[in-house]
C-alpha cells in the first residue's frame, strides 16, 4: 500500500505512522492541512518524496476546507497553509518544489472559480502521487544496472517505500536489482538518532526478502575497510548546482571512508530533489532538531546521558560533489561535470 495517499470520501489523507514501525502498523487519517504540518514536523511521514506529497495533499485539504466564496480569499488561505507547510521541515526541497508547482497549476484556474480551484488542486495532487511511483521506477531501472549480482552493500537512513508514494529511491533500486534476481546482502546503518535504518529499512527489507544486517552507523568504515562493501546507496534532500548533497546525518563520514576504500557512493533522487537556485551545499538550510531525540532514544523516558545533559542535533550533512561517484535520476545516470549534467538532467525531465 502506498505511504500517503488521498481519500476522496474524507476528504482526508491516509499515511502510515512511521514513528510507530517496526513495532505497530497504523493509518493515520488527517483532516486539515494544520494535522499534515504536525505529521511532516513529527516525522510521522518523512523522507524528501513522501513529504514533498504530503505537503501537496495538505493544500488539497485547505482548498476543499475552505468556506471561501471569492477566488481572492481562497487564493488568501492557500497562500497561509502553504507557508506553514512549507516551513515544517527546511532542508528537503520537494516540500517547496511540490507546493510551487501546485499554486502554479492552481493559479491557472484563477478565472473559473473557487470550486475549478479546489478540484484542480486535488486532481495535481494526487497526479504528484502518481508519476512520484512511475519515477521511482525509472530511476530503480537505471541504478540496478550499476549493481553487480552478488554484491554487499551500504544503505543509509530510509530511502525506500516508506520515504516515498511507493517503491522508493536508493532502496527502490536494491528492491529491482533483487527482482531482476541479483544476489545481494545489505548492511544496513542504523542511522541515529531517529533509527530510520533499523526500524523503516530493515522492516522494508525484510518484506522484501532481501537479506541484510543492521549495523551501528560507525561500523560502516570498518566493513569498507575490510573490502568487503561493493557499492553504498543514499538518498538526498537536496542537491546544489555544484552537485553538493544535503541527506542524512552521518552520509558525509560514509562517503569520506567510502572514497577512501574506492567504493562507489550513488546517490538516489528524482529531478525535483535537484536545487539549481543554490550555487553549492554551503548555502542549503540544515534542519535542526530538539535535542531529546539524541538524549532519549524513541523517547522511551529513559534518557542515556545524565541529566541536565545538552545534545546538537542537526538533521542532515552536505556531502559534496566530489565524493559523489554518480547520481541517479529518473532521466538516467549522471556523471562529472555536475554542475553540466543535473541541469541538462532537470531540463530533460521538464520536457517530458
Ligand atoms: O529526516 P528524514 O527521515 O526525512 O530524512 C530522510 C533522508 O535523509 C533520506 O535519505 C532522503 O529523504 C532521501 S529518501 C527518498
Amino acid at each position: 500500500m502506498r505511504t500517503v495517499r488521498w481519500d476522496p470520501d474524507g476528504p482526508a489523507v491516509f499515511m502510515i505512522d512511521q514513528r510507530l514501525l517496526p513495532a505497530e502498523f497504523q493509518i493515520l487519517t488527517l483532516k486539515t492541512a494544520d494535522e499534515v504540518v504536525q505529521a511532516i514536523q513529527e516525522m510521522a511521514v518523512r523522507g524528501a518524496p513522501a513529504i514533498g506529497v504530503s505537503a501537496a495533499f495538505g493544500l488539497a485539504l485547505a482548498a476543499v476546507n475552505s468556506r471561501a466564496q471569492e477566488v481572492e480569499s481562497l487564493w488568501q488561505e492557500l497562500e497561509t497553509a502553504s507557508g506553514k507547510l512549507r516551513a515544517a521541515r527546511p532542508t528537503a526541497v520537494n516540500l517547496s518544489w511540490a507546493l510551487d508547482r501546485l499554486l502554479q497549476a492552481a493559479s491557472e484556474f484563477k478565472g473559473k472559480g473557487t470550486e475549478a480551484i479546489q478540484e484542480h488542486l486535488v486532481a495535481e495532487a494526487q497526479c504528484m502521487a502518481d508519476e512520484d511511483v512511475r519515477i521511482n521506477r525509472r530511476m530503480a531501472e537505471h541504478g540496478a544496472a550499476l549493481i553487480p549480482d552478488g554484491a554487499t552493500l551500504i544503505h543509509h537512513c530510509n530511502t525506500g517505500a516508506l520515504a516515498t508514494v511507493d517503491h522508493g529511491t536508493a532502496l527502490g533500486v536494491i528492491r529491482t536489482a533483487h527482482e531482476q534476481g541479483k544476489r545481494l546482502h545489505v548492511l544496513v546503518d542504523e542511522t541515529r538518532p531517529r533509527l530510520q535504518g533499523a526500524r523503516l529499512t530493515a522492516w522494508e527489507l525484510a518484506q522484501y526478502g532481501i537479506p541484510h544486517e543492521v549495523i551501528c552507523d560507525n561500523a560502516a568504515g570498518y566493513f569498507l575497510s575490510r573490502g568487503v562493501v561493493d557499492a553504498v546507496l543514499v538518498g538526498a534532500d537536496r542537491v546544489a548546482a555544484n552537485g553538493d548533497v544535503a541527506n542524512k546525518i552521518g552520509t558525509y563520514m560514509l562517503a569520506l571512508a567510502a572514497s577512501d576504500n574506492q567504493v562507489p557512493l550513488y546517490s538516489v533522487l528524482p529531478t525535483s530533489t535537484i536545487d539549481l537556485t543554490l550555487p553549492s551545499g554551503a548555502e542549503i538550510p540544515i534542519e535542526d532538531r530538539d535535542a531529546a531525540e539524541v538524549l532519549d532514544l524513541q523517547r522511551s523516558g529513559k534518557p542515556i546521558a545524565p541529566a541536565g545533559c545538552q545534545a546538537r542535533n542537526p538533521a542532515f550533512d552536505i556531502t559534496p560533489h566530489r565524493l559523489v561517484t554518480a547520481f541517479v535520476t529518473e532521466v538516467g545516470v549522471l556523471h562529472p561535470p555536475y554542475d553540466v549534467h543535473l541541469r541538462r538532467a532537470v531540463q530533460e525531465a521538464q520536457t517530458k
